[in-house]
């Protein structure tokens, strides 16, 4: 066995979106010797698609704001299955970590008392994303990235990690490849961070990048750590449906928080028909009640294109499907109408060059079309709500592949704020076990090596076998068709058979070539790691009997309260992936108090 190449350090972060930056920032401060490892290029992270903003109770535009607020819209968006120590986290420390970016030289828009701007957006009582136009991802990204630069952290681009090395139960590194000459590498380090975002790759219609294939989640689960809420998944009620090249592609819930409204082929503001009980004391029943909200916020009742996303993209589904829909397949979204063509370019520069650009339509003189697409999974590997470490001691994860914090739907924007907070937590925590233990540094062995570098080189000794782009396709249509929007219990028991026989496909995969810069190869073991996750959903889906945030059940369709008391968690028994139902940790009086 030749000798690889291998790399030591203190911390290994996967990933270089932003929770794996800001965990870098984090343990590279708290004295550790860090290093990120990510399967793109630096600075090209999903986190730019989290367009709109970054949750946080600052105040500036509401003084009535506070933690306590965000924390309730944060337990009601998530159907009070979030893990209310994360949600309670979360909301108290994301006012600082909005600040520190502001120190570290990013650039948010004003208010005209030359405060940080907060934007409006659905499910939060109050304006409170801070933002810069709607490129909030990509401004966080590059300053998150310049500090991670400045502070010398080593980065290893377009690296893929396969596999995730235990020794003594506990973990001592990683074992990847190099997307461009196909050669192996190890890294040895006693505390690795998951921060590898999400799975929206598995599903056809996605407004997720190339690189969100669930593999943290699944490096996790066969490190033997359980994955908690997968059948959560998040569809944003608006990704482009027209031209088919780019539909899916992201239009930031900033077009509805900045006045935008839906309308369907009849003209007709059709969220007012989709009011859900829970949501009636806050939400405007009339086009002028809500008008006057978005002209005078003094009346306290919300338009209901700001409900959380999981209703609204349920109602775009449903008038779709009754036959109202726009003639692509989607809704209408128009704010030419009630802006400004200034005010629109000002507010929405990405979204206006976005449709001038790839659809041909400018939208600060006619409608979007618009319709649901894949955009997150609440669902990911279960960790202490303080220190972002897992079941196997030494891993952690932070950010969209860690589960918890936000239950059974995401509010949007929460997910900028959720990264830096936990990326932070988890970075520092990661950092604090090594230098605590003085942690000697673990080693890979060649055993290990040797395995790690037979599983990945298998698709190159099987000639004639299935074409990775085939089972790709296929596995789309199989989590699209079967366990999307809305499921039943005999669509996901297809769903198992389908996905049964494509695991059994890719034992057979072959490619062609050779190792170097083999996109054929690297979806071959990508693969594998989607069809982990997608077999966590569709069993946690089947599971779950009842209609909760980003789950719903056409069988079940009600909200059943013996459900509101349980998590779901998934764990691989050999090859099969069993589930077990935990009960949620209990939530102490004066939090519960709030929602009285
Ligand atoms: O609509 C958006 O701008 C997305 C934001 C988010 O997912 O947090």
């Amino acid at each position: 066995m030749a000798e690889i190449e291998r790399h030591s350090f203190d911390v290994l972060v996967v990933g270089a979106g932003g929770a794996g930056l800001r965990a870098a920032i984090a343990a590279h401060d708290a004295g550790a010797k860090v290093g990120i490892v990510c399967k793109s290029l630096l600075g090209k992270a999903h986190t730019v698609m989290a367009e709109g903003g970054i949750a946080a109770a600052m105040a500036n535009v509401w003084a009535e704001d506070n933690w306590q607020v965000h924390f309730r819209d944060t337990m009601r968006g998530g159907k009070m299955l979030n893990h209310w120590r994360m949600a309670q986290l979360h909301a108290q420390e994301a006012p600082d970590r909005v600040r520190e970016l502001e120190e570290w030289g990013a650039l948010f828009d004003r208010t005209p008392d030359g405060l940080i701007s907060q934007r409006d957006f659905g499910g939060h009582r109050y304006a409170r994303l801070a933002h810069v136009g709607d490129r909030t991802g990509l401004e966080l990204i590059r300053t998150l990235q310049q500090r991670a630069v400045a502070l010398g952290i080593e980065v290893f681009m377009e690296c893929t990690i396969t596999k995730l090395v235990k020794s003594d139960g506990r973990i001592a590194g990683a074992f990847g490849y190099w997307r461009e000459s196909g050669r192996f590498v190890a890294f040895e380090a006693p505390s690795v961070v998951l921060a590898t975002g999400g799975i929206g790759k598995s599903y056809k219609v996605t407004s997720n990048s190339w690189e969100y294939t669930g593999d943290g989640h699944a490096l996790a689960l066969e490190a033997g750590a359980s994955l908690v809420n997968m059948e959560f998944v998040q569809f944003h009620p608006t990704g482009m449906v027209w031209p088919p090249s780019v539909k899916g592609i992201l239009v930031t819930e900033s077009v509805r928080g900045d006045g935008g409204v839906l309308r369907n082929s009849e003209g007709r503001r059709f969220m007012f028909d989709y009011i859900p009980e829970f949501f009636k004391a806050e939400t405007a029943d009339s086009e002028e009640e809500a008008d006057r909200w978005y002209e005078d916020k003094t009346n306290n009742r919300r338009p209901p294109e700001l409900l959380p996303r999981d209703e609204v993209a349920r109602a775009i589904n449903s008038e779709v499907k009754a036959g109202r829909g726009s003639p692509h397949g989607g809704v209408f979204l128009d704010i030419a109408s009630r802006r400004t063509p200034e005010y629109i370019r000002r507010r929405l520069p990405s979204m206006y060059h976005q449709f001038k650009e790839l659809a041909d339509v400018d939208i600060t003189a006619e409608p979007m079309e618009v319709g649901p697409t894949c955009h997150y999974v609440m669902g990911g590997v279960a960790v202490d709500p303080d220190t972002g470490e897992s079941v196997v001691p030494g891993l952690y994860a932070a950010g969209e592949v860690a589960g918890g914090m936000h239950g059974a739907n995401r509010l949007g924007g929460n997910s900028l704020s959720d990264l830096l907070v936990f990326g932070r937590r988890t970075g520092l925590n990661a950092a604090y076990a090594v230098v605590r233990r003085r942690a000697e540094r673990p080693t890979i062995s060649d055993e290990e090596i040797r395995a790690a570098s037979e599983h990945a080189l298998a698709p190159f000794s099987i000639e004639g076998g299935e074409n990775p782009y085939t089972v790709q396709h296929d596995l789309q249509e199989v989590m699209h068709n079967l366990v999307g929007i809305i499921r039943t219990a005999e669509e996901m028991e297809q769903a198992l058979t389908d996905l049964a026989a494509l695991r059994e496909r890719i034992t057979r995969l072959s490619v062609e070539g050779h190792r170097q810069y083999n996109p054929g190869w690297h979806l071959a073991l990508d693969l594998h790691n989607m069809l982990r996750v997608s077999e966590c959903i569709a069993r946690a889906a089947l599971e779950r009997t009842e209609s909760r945030g980003g789950h719903t059940r056409d069988d079940y369709p009600a909200t059943d309260d013996s459900w509101g008391k349980l998590n779901l968690h998934c764990r691989l028994d050999g090859e099969a992936v069993g589930i077990t139902r935990e009960p949620l940790p209990q939530m102490p009086d004066d939090l519960r108090e709030l929602f009285n």
